[in-house]
């Protein structure tokens, strides 16, 4: 009880949230009914019923499918300020924010609804909450290449207010590999780059996104324990690893939370910290991240403050802020 009340009391970043992994059952059935869709559930607690997922691609089918009922600039900034607003009652102060940009301009919604109505919510909290935050764009992976890179002229006007690209989605038969061109591109105009990979995806993925696709950070990485190679390399070089405690029990990565490697990594001397990937859908935010690492693991102090370290020192905020936190 003492550690979770020291979770609480110490400032945090988070550095892997998709924003509509934040969509909640009730803000589904809110926004549904504000844009006149029909839903094929009758309530959203039926809704959340539905949320006990077998694998990666039985949760995406019904994330994809919730995400319909995002349509204006109001919606997304709806979406980005409840979740902003739970950071400010945990003590998040920072943020780095994933948007899927195909999964709505795919239906038809254009790019500049989406991207801002996000921002418009980052500025608020800015100037609100004393929150910062940088928004990442992430790359569906099981989209052609090609879809990638349309994504990514789509997004030249608004470059200035993204700082970084990822890649995500249905992770196996979905290599990096694929997507060396649009990551390139994405270097050279000086955005941060990121992947999943390592999830339900091999150690190679790993590697690959390190060599092919220059990644500054590794989303999830936890499957890097098949490899005592990758282990020591990714240590030396400092390349984090965005863990998601909750995530990975939902989605089955491992049966209980109590088999989960995070605290090894962290003592083998890898950069972990904490994140709550798809808060709506996964069982929590943050602090409910913590908690349940600190039921399942027993984590000593020490360790709870050097996650929380992490996710300051692996975040993309300017050096001399990033000073002042640690
Ligand atoms: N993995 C891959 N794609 C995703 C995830 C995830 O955990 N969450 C939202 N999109
Ligand atoms: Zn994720």
């Amino acid at each position: 009880a003492e550690l979770k009340q020291l979770v609480r009391r110490l400032p945090k970043t988070e550095l892997h949230l998709h924003i509509e992994g934040s969509l909640e059952p009730d803000m589904v059935f809110a926004l549904a009914e504000r844009n006149g869709i029909s839903l094929p559930y009758a309530s959203a607690a039926e809704l959340a019923q539905k949320y006990d997922f077998e694998n990666l691609q039985s949760f995406l089918d019904l994330y994809y499918q919730a995400t319909d009922v995002l349509q204006t600039e109001e919606d997304f900034f709806d979406l980005t300020w409840a979740y902003l607003q739970r950071c400010a009652a945990e003590n998040v102060v920072h943020v780095e924010i994933f948007f899927d940009p195909q999964s709505h301009t795919d239906r038809g919604i254009p790019f500049a609804e989406v991207v801002q109505g996000i921002d418009r919510a980052l500025q608020q909290a800015q100037s609100e909450l004393a929150i910062s935050s940088q928004l990442i764009m992430c790359f569906l992976r099981h989209l052609p290449e090609d879809s990638a890179l349309e994504t990514w002229q789509q997004a030249q006007p608004w470059l200035h207010l993204i700082h970084g690209v990822g890649l995500d989605s249905s992770e196996s038969g979905f290599p990096p590999e694929l997507f060396q061109r649009v990551f390139a591109q994405a270097r050279a105009a000086g955005l941060k780059c990121v992947a999943h990979a390592g999830e339900e995806g091999p150690a190679d993925y790993i590697e690959q996104a390190l060599d092919l696709l220059a990644v500054d950070r590794i989303d999830h990485g936890v499957r890097i324990t098949e490899s005592d190679t990758l282990m020591r390399r990714v240590a030396i070089e400092g390349i984090a690893l965005t863990v998601c405690p909750l995530s990975n029990v939902r989605l089955c990565v491992y049966d209980q939370l109590a088999d989960h490697p995070l605290l090894s990594l962290l003592d083998d001397g890898l950069q972990v910290m904490i994140n709550s990937d798809d808060p709506a859908y996964f069982g929590g935010y943050l602090c409910a991240n913590y908690d349940a690492v600190i039921d399942a693991l027993a984590p000593n102090q020490a360790q709870i403050v050097q996650l929380v370290k992490n996710s300051f020192a692996a975040s993309f905020m300017p050096e001399v802020e990033k000073l002042a936190r640690l």
